[in-house]
């Protein structure tokens, strides 16, 4: 099995506060796994320590075999990671296609394009040309990971897509994730939907207290109820 992106022993602080522990996991090619745990154990500073929004004091991150842990977030982004932030943060003033074409990363080359990412979120291919701010939130969130499939990511971090979004967005959102996997894409995900992570997820990674506490297939995990309540809100 190849390991697109293997992280090892993270260490971030902010300021004084340490919050990640020898934080680890690997994410195989084409596979889906996803962080959860409860609020606050680390699944964004993990993000932010990968993206190098916040650098880790230690640890390793190799993408492709190659060491790129201390690289600035636009060369993070330039050696695939694509980051949708739980902010879902769109260029409001901006219409659909100019937010898609900012996702564009110079150098980077893959399946996606205008085309073929239009092709797979029907519900923005209708208003190309509306101001991304008169789009709802599950639009938006939709377009923040379409502008992030736009860069050609070899991974593509979501961080909590479901959160506030109505029961019939989130199954949108299932539906949109099997597709991606299906077309090869490979996805790490931060979540507390257990209900949304059993769907997509092909491993899942506990986080407690910033702390790895466990990994599991999919299958294995799905039957561990003591440890879902032990470390989810269940
Ligand atoms: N900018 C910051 N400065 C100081 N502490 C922070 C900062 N951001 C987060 N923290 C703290 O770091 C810890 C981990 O937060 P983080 O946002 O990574 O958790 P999370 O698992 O993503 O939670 P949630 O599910 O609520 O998004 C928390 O104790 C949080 O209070
Ligand atoms: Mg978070």
């Amino acid at each position: 099995m190849e390991h697109i992106l293997t992280v090892t022993g993270l260490n971030t602080c902010y300021g004084r506060s340490h919050i990640l522990f020898d934080v680890g996991f690997d994410v195989p090619r084409g596979e889906t796994v996803c962080l959860m745990g409860r609020n606050g154990v680390g699944k964004t500073t993990t993000f932010r320590s990968l993206m190098g929004l916040t650098p880790p004091k230690s640890g390793r991150i190799a993408l492709k075999g190659r060491q790129c842990a201390g690289l600035p977030s636009y060369r993070m982004a330039r050696a695939g990671l694509g980051f949708v932030p739980e902010d879902r943060r769109i260029f409001g003033p901006f219409t659909v296609l100019e937010n898609l074409e900012f996702g564009v990363i110079p150098g980077r080359q893959g399946i996606w394009n205008l085309d073929t990412v239009l092709a797979q979120f029907p519900i923005l291919k209708n208003f190309t040309n509306r101001n991304g701010s008169t789009l709802s939130g599950g639009e938006q969130q939709m377009l923040t990971i379409a502008r992030a499939l736009m860069g050609n990511p070899e991974v593509l971090i979501l961080d909590e897509p479901t959160e506030g979004l109505s029961p019939v967005i989130v199954g949108e959102l299932k539906d949109l994730v099997i597709r991606l996997k299906e077309a090869g894409t490979t996805i790490l995900l931060a979540e507390q939907h257990l209900k949304f992570a059993m769907a997509v997820a092909d491993r899942v990674v506990l986080l407690d207290k910033g702390h790895v506490v466990h990994r599991a297939d999919i299958a294995t995990f799905r039957e561990e109820k003591e440890i879902q309540r032990k470390y989810l809100a269940v």
